[in-house]
């Protein structure tokens, strides 16, 4: 439920600023980057995940708390420019880079490329060659396995992601063959959205395997230089956040322990010789829970239907604004936690009226709230959905049925 001074903000803004819209706390953002510097040690790298929102505000925010970031296209490439951050901190990861994105990444001369194909290993070569510049490469590995949202062990399809363990040969032998290329790391991400600190440590060792046996092959293939006084293994993200009001937060303590575990037991140089800086890439976690959704009840109405009786209530936000609120990228479609606001100052209470919220849209997805207790709900009220800091409004075309933009409005700046 939205604390009270969130609420006044919220209030507030409906006065003067038309709906829907998103409110982000950068205040909790930036607790939340603290949280995560004083857990992990000074040596280990923090990259965001930019994918998760790239709002000028936030990466600003990022970069203020001086963190690396990980951008996926020319678009976020230039809003981390645009927001500050100096090459040698930015990665670019994505399976389908554009030869104009590749240039440009080569040209400013960025922290790493992250490849994920020879193909794109030859062409990027190409690039640097014809630029006259040495550019500053990551591999990225899928490995073999992972832990579900449900700790079950997963043996994975083959995806569009990386090289996976069976190509490692072919890979080094590959990079033997560029010219201009310096390899500076490798990089896995396997899994997003777990809850449980020990899964997400054994996804972590699994990227830190699959590194160790692609180090080994390069090893023994004999003729790799070190870019780098350090290898980096980025580890990859997976942190999740609570998408259900019955599901417990992250524990990160628990997580620091076991982390810290992990790099203990194979810190230390590598099978390279050269020491091994670890990294991790975090979207949600960073932003997440500090993003509301704020729509208006439109209308409501009762339908009696097979026996049953049952109340909606329409917004006029919904899936066009805020997909993952509809169920969009969750694993299991839960309600995400949420608050009313009643029109008339009063809360919420809950009730034993069954009500769903849904968008304004002619889809059947486009439902916010499927089957709660309220009480009460009418026209005028607004419903303020939590956690959606994340993949909301980047993740939410609006081109579906020309919907308004949501505006986005910011408290806690310094
Ligand atoms: C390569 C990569 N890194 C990091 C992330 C961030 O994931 P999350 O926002 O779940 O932390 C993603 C998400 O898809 C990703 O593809």
């Amino acid at each position: 439920m939205v604390n009270e001074a969130t609420e006044m903000v919220i209030r507030n803004l409906t006065q003067t600023e038309p709906t829907p819209f998103y409110l982000y706390d950068l205040k909790k953002i930036r607790e939340r980057i603290q949280l995560v510097q004083m857990r992990l040690s000074s040596d280990f790298e923090v990259f965001y995940a930019a994918k998760a929102n790239s709002h000028k505000k936030i990466l600003e925010t990022m970069k203020t708390e001086n963190l690396s970031v990980d951008v996926a296209s020319m678009g976020e490439l230039n809003r981390a420019l645009a927001a500050g951050f100096s090459v040698d901190k930015i990665s670019f990861t994505g399976p389908g880079k554009r030869t104009d994105e590749l240039i440009k990444a080569a040209e400013l001369g960025i922290g790493g490329i992250v490849v994920e194909s020879e193909a794109e290993l030859i062409e990027l070569d190409g690039v640097a060659g014809r630029l006259g510049k040495r550019v500053a490469v990551v591999v990225r590995l899928s490995p073999m396995q992972r832990v579900g949202h449900i700790g079950r062990l997963i043996v994975d399809e083959p995806t569009q992601f990386g090289f996976d363990e069976s190509s490692f040969e072919s890979l080094v032998m590959c990079l033997s063959k560029t010219r201009n290329l310096d390899l500076i790391g490798t990089h896995s991400h396997v899994q997003s959205q777990i809850l449980h600190p020990e899964y997400v440590v054994k996804n972590f060792e699994f990227a830190l395997e699959a590194s160790l046996l692609f180090q080994t092959k390069l090893k023994t293939f004999g003729k790799f230089k070190p870019a780098k006084d350090k290898f980096r293994i980025a580890l990859g993200g997976g942190i999740g956040i609570p998408y259900s009001a019955k599901s417990e937060a992250f524990d990160f303590d628990r997580f620091a322990v076991g982390l810290r575990q992990l790099t203990a037991r194979y810190g230390g140089a590598g099978p390279l010789g050269v020491p091994m800086r670890f990294a991790m890439e975090l979207g949600r976690y960073l932003v997440g829970e500090s993003g509301y959704f704020v729509s208006k009840i439109l209308r409501e109405k009762t339908v009696h239907s097979r026996g049953r009786r049952l109340k909606f209530a329409i917004a006029d936000g919904g899936y066009s604004h805020c997909q993952i609120a509809c169920g969009v990228g969750q694993p299991i479609r839960t309600n995400l936690p949420f608050s009313l606001l009643k029109s008339d100052k009063g809360r919420w209470g809950g009730g034993s009226e069954i009500v769903s919220i849904a968008g304004p849209t002619c889809y059947t997805q486009d439902i916010l709230v499927r089957e709660a207790s309220l009480e009460g709900i009418r026209a005028g009220d607004w419903l303020v959905v939590e956690n959606v800091g994340a993949y909301g409004k980047q993740f939410s075309p609006t081109t579906f049925l020309l919907q308004p933009e949501a505006a986005e409005y910011f408290v806690g700046e310094e």
